[in-house]
């Protein structure tokens, strides 16, 4: 299979509009991956940087944290938003108000990371397991209550991992009709179905999970339990309590990273499958192959579209002379689909062998979250193939238009319980 490369200009990849189209999307990082693997884009929307599509310079770039950092810039979003921001916050940037992981570097990063870490290796998960395992059950369940027709990732994909991440964080199931649209606001808030109107850049829902959070928070600390929301609430680095905004930082990055993320590959992987019934009769006549189909799943619907490094001092990259201070942009659906690493990249293989995707990155920063991810998705694509004989899509899907995080937003399917 290849893809059909366009003429789009580099900077379509700050345009919103770029992400509701796969083909076009992909058509010109194939382009760029062969004629000009790392072009400056300085199109005045955004700040300008290079944008890195090869997946052996996006590695490069991740593992050396020291000369690429992450705390000036984690995202390219446009300059109007960005402007906002500031300007909400007195010139200053979230940052001020709240730090995470995203946006440190070195010992800072490796100490506020390891609070967390080892809770969310594989071997750590199996605790919940059960509980995730009751929750795809739960929403195999909505789906039988439809009766037989539902927009798969408006009704399920996006609840699913939601309602995972925000009970780890204690979120009562009532409040999480709350926490979608906020969520949703902070970080794909270009698509103009998930705008919030905030005329302070994405401030005002940021401001809301604050205050959200605050009293779950001081809970966590007057009645500790046996949860991950207690182990952070209760954090203390060098015998003192973390400052409020480090821990509201804490949670607004698992709460905003830890599910449209996940909703967005369960529901980008199932359109895989159906678009390509040999691979789901494959996985039908195979369930072991579940495990590789997910990582597959990841790789096909890279829904982190990117994230960026700084330069910190002068130096070559990809054979061009970058600047301390220069942005790159780390395109990962394009590593994802990258000639040189993957064999066929534009198939959908559920049994891909190895596959090295960079969905969720790689070197210090690599996705905290990616062994439960991997196990919502398994416990998920499981329950759903037990119970249901048969499934079609109903209707054209329809992407979120979003540069930063984005997938499926609509995927109007039919099915049939056993
Ligand atoms: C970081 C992707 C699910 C929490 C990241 C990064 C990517 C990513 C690309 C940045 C890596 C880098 O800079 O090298 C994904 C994808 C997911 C997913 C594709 C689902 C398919 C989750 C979940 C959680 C989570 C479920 C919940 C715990 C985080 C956190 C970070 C992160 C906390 C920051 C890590 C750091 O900076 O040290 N993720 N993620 N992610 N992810 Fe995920």
């Amino acid at each position: 299979m290849t893809m059909q490369e366009n003429d789009l200009p580099a900077a379509a990849i700050t345009d919103a509009r770029t992400f509701t189209d796969d083909a076009a999307l992909h058509g010109m990082l194939a382009r760029l991956r062969r004629t000009d693997p790392m072009p400056r884009v300085d199109s005045g929307t955004t700040a300008p940087f290079w944008l890195v599509t090869r997946h052996a310079d996006i590695t490069a770039i991740e593992l050396d944290a020291k000369r690429f950092v992450n705390a000036p810039r984690q995202a390219m979003l446009p300059l109007a938003y960005e402007q906002r921001t500031r300007a909400a916050t007195g010139g200053k940037g979230y940052q001020d108000m709240m730090r995470n992981l995203v946006a440190m570097d070195g010992s800072e990063h490796r100490v506020y990371r390891s609070i967390s870490q080892s809770h969310f290796l594989s071997k750590a998960l199996n605790v919940i397991r059960g509980d995730i395992e009751g929750l795809a059950t739960e929403f195999v369940d909505r789906m039988a209550a439809r009766g037989g027709a539902c927009d798969f990732s408006a009704d399920i994909a996006m609840w699913y991992p939601l309602r995972v991440i925000m009970t780890i964080l204690g979120v009562p199931p009532e409040d999480e009709a709350l926490m979608l649209p906020l969520t949703q606001q902070t970080l794909t808030s270009q698509d103009p179905e998930f705008q919030s109107g905030d005329p302070a850049g994405g401030m005002t829902p940021m401001m809301r999970m604050f205050d959200y959070f605050k009293p779950i928070i001081a809970d966590r600390r007057a009645n500790p339990r046996d949860d991950i929301a207690s182990v952070i609430a209760n954090a203390s680095i060098d015998g003192a309590h973390l400052a409020d905004r480090d821990v509201f930082g804490y949670f607004l990055i698992l709460a905003t990273a830890g599910h449209d993320t996940t909703s967005y590959s369960l529901a980008g992987g199932l359109l895989a499958l159906l678009q390509n019934p040999d691979q789901m009769a494959k996985l039908r006549a195979d369930p072991t192959l579940v495990g590789s189909a997910v990582d597959e799943m990841i790789r096909w619907s890279s829904p982190v579209r990117h994230f960026c490094r700084t330069a910190a001092e002068d130096c070559e990259v990809a054979g061009k002379a970058v600047k301390a201070g220069d942005f790159f942009l780390l395109s990962y659906p394009s590593a994802n689909r990258d000639e040189a690493v993957f064999d066929d990249p534009f198939a959908f293989r559920i049994d891909r062998k190895p596959n090295r995707h960079l969905a969720f990155g790689t070197g210090p920063h690599l996705c905290l979250g990616q062994h439960l991810a991997r196990m919502e998705l398994t416990s998920f694509l499981r329950e759903f193939l037990a119970r249901i004989d048969h499934v079609e899509q109903a209707g054209e899907p329809r992407y979120v238009e979003a540069t930063f995080v984005g997938g499926v937003k609509n995927l109007p399917i039919r099915y049939r319980f056993r």
